[in-house]
């Protein structure tokens, strides 16, 4: 299938780009998926998860984006069905309304620094500062001691590092920050 420009709608359905558990554990139906990468963006532990990997009083760390020049941020992106998008849309905003909001991006699948007027726009959920648990930055050793202790209903926040490291080296992608905290919550 072509890429085409996403209009987000129920006619022409959209992309979606996940950058966090949605790279391994997307849970809803597409047609198409693409190893691609967004531009100018970095991806952090900087978000706090009270409903997903950990509790109110004790959140797990999730990722977020944040804005870095010249950066590539790896992850996978969906082609959603206009006749199921507003269906995938509701259980996706369901999933993510623990701080995310949804913003469109420009995807790129080389790396590319080049700008392609025909690149397609894709969905992206992003908790920005400000959100109820947003929590910021911390040093790494921080990251992994709050990861190791923290657990929820989705399950133990170090499964959320290791499955996203293990799909990144899948994907042939490298993250410095996910795979330094990978090593250090396996440490112990
Ligand atoms: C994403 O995966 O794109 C959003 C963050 C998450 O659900 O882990």
């Amino acid at each position: 299938m072509d890429i085409t420009e996403n209009s987000g709608d129920k006619a022409g359905g959209a992309w979606i780009f996940g950058y966090g558990s949605l790279v391994w554990r997307p849970d809803f139906p597409f047609i198409e998926k693409r190893v691609a990468a967004i531009k100018g963006w970095e991806r952090r532990f900087w978000q706090g998860s009270t409903d997903h990997r950990g509790v109110p009083g004790a959140p797990g760390r999730v990722v977020t984006l944040i804005k870095s020049a010249g950066a590539l941020c790896h992850g996978m992106a969906y082609r959603v069905e206009g006749a199921v998008y507003e269906d995938v849309m509701a259980t996706l905003d369901h999933r993510e309304k623990g701080g995310y909001s949804l913003i469109s991006l420009t995807l790129t699948y080389d790396g590319s620094t080049v700008e392609d007027p025909g690149a397609p726009e894709a969905l992206v959920y992003i908790a920005t500062e400000g959100n109820p648990n947003y929590l910021g930055p911390a040093t790494l050793d921080h990251i992994a001691a709050q990861v190791r202790r923290s657990w929820g209903p989705s399950g133990h926040n170090v499964e959320y590092v290791t499955r996203l490291a293990e799909a990144l080296r899948h994907m042939n992608a490298h993250d410095d920050h996910v795979f330094a905290l990978e090593h250090l919550v396996l440490a112990e």
